[in-house]
């Protein structure tokens, strides 16, 4: 088993993703740090999807909220989100909440000692020593990562949840987004051999490509990346997914592809990226919006999905439609973070075994 405190940060941050992934995980293979989305394989994914589905009924009573309270009430949280976010923010707070963590939080690091100079490491390492978890959403891609090897140098490692890092990765979303789709999908034949189509900002959007990993674990996944020319899917995501035996489709014609689709997975135009003022309202989106018509041309079964916040790409009048899903994403969202935090704790056999008794 690799270990991360057998490396330096240079070192470590060489190895294959593979090798990162084994020394991010605790020693039962589940993430201590959750980092990437590539640290997840088929049986963790199913693993977290059975605890929070376990979970979510096991809240529904007061004596199994009880039960959930005390799992972590001895431990704190820190939710250190200096990009802005709320919805993220309130499912993590609202999943160290079922859990009884007390949580501390970050929203600003102009108002913290970064102001007077200090560097971003320091400043979170001093906060690790208050707490037992980190979340951590950050424009600067791979601080959680850097972050995650500093703090388990330490005799007392704190593990780092990525809430998201730069326009690279996302991985409690994608985890959310696999259970969406899992459950949507579980009496209609699973997830294997299903056309997944994302639209919309797909070079700076970090949701898509996390999201498109994970799903590298069902075979046969058929992935259509529609976007605007210059908003198309970074190449280092077709060559992982054809690296990985699956198809990987690019096309700027959403109409095209809409009617082959069994979920549509629409983003926002990430503008937050541009290098100068209105370069994203330059590009034409008008074709990547789905409103009443769009949603006709689409099968019966399909889903169509979101991570929000949407501006237009999705006309309010579709919410009525029962194969809309970002509602029901959130919910799942904040069920999935719930088991992520108690799997790095370690809790899931005692979830496990509530559920066996008590339901
Ligand atoms: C996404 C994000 O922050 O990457 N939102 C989210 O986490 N729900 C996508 C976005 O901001 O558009």
């Amino acid at each position: 088993m690799k270990r991360i405190t057998d490396y330096t940060w240079e070192e470590y941050n060489a190895l294959p993703v593979a090798d990162k992934a084994e020394c991010l995980a605790r020693p039962d293979g589940m993430p201590f740090h959750t980092i990437f989305a590539q640290q997840f394989d088929r049986a963790r994914l199913d693993r977290l999807c059975d605890a929070a589905t376990k979970i979510r009924s096991i809240a529904k009573s007061r004596a199994g909220m009880e039960f959930l309270q005390r799992l972590l009430f001895h431990k704190r949280a820190m939710i250190y989100f200096t990009q802005p976010s709320s919805r993220t923010f309130l499912s993590f707070l609202s999943a160290c909440q079922i859990l009884g963590l007390r949580t501390g939080e970050v929203r600003d690091a102009s108002v913290s000692s970064e102001f007077k100079g200090e560097s971003r490491e320091d400043s979170i390492r001093t906060f690790s020593s208050y707490f037992d978890l980190i979340v951590m959403r950050t424009q600067e891609k791979g601080l959680a990562e850097r972050m995650a090897w500093s703090l388990s140098q330490s005799s007392r490692p704190v593990p780092i949840l990525n809430a998201g890092s730069g326009k690279d990765q996302h991985p409690t979303q994608a985890l959310l987004d696999v259970y969406t789709l899992q459950r949507s999908f579980e009496r209609r034949g699973g997830i294997d051999g299903r056309t997944v189509v994302y639209v919309g900002d797909l070079a700076r959007g970090r949701t898509v490509r996390s999201l498109s990993n994970l799903l590298t674990n069902w075979p046969g996944v058929r992935h259509v990346f529609v976007a605007p020319p210059p908003l198309r899917i970074g190449d280092d995501i077709l060559a992982m997914l054809r690296d990985r035996g699956q198809e990987a489709i690019v096309s700027d014609d959403m109409a095209r592809w809409l009617p082959e689709a069994d979920a549509v997975y629409m983003t926002r135009i990430q503008d937050e990226w541009d290098e100068s003022k209105g370069e994203s309202a330059r590009i034409d989106t008008s074709r990547f919006k789905i409103g009443l018509r769009e949603m006709a041309a689409m099968k019966p079964g399909a889903i169509l999905m979101h991570p929000l916040p949407r501006r237009d790409e999705i006309a309010p009048e579709v919410d009525a439609d029962p194969r809309a899903m970002y509602w029901r994403q959130v919910r799942n969202g904040m069920w999935i973070r719930t088991a992520l935090i108690a799997s790095t704790f370690d809790c899931l056999s005692r979830i496990d075994h509530y559920f066996r008794d008590n339901l």
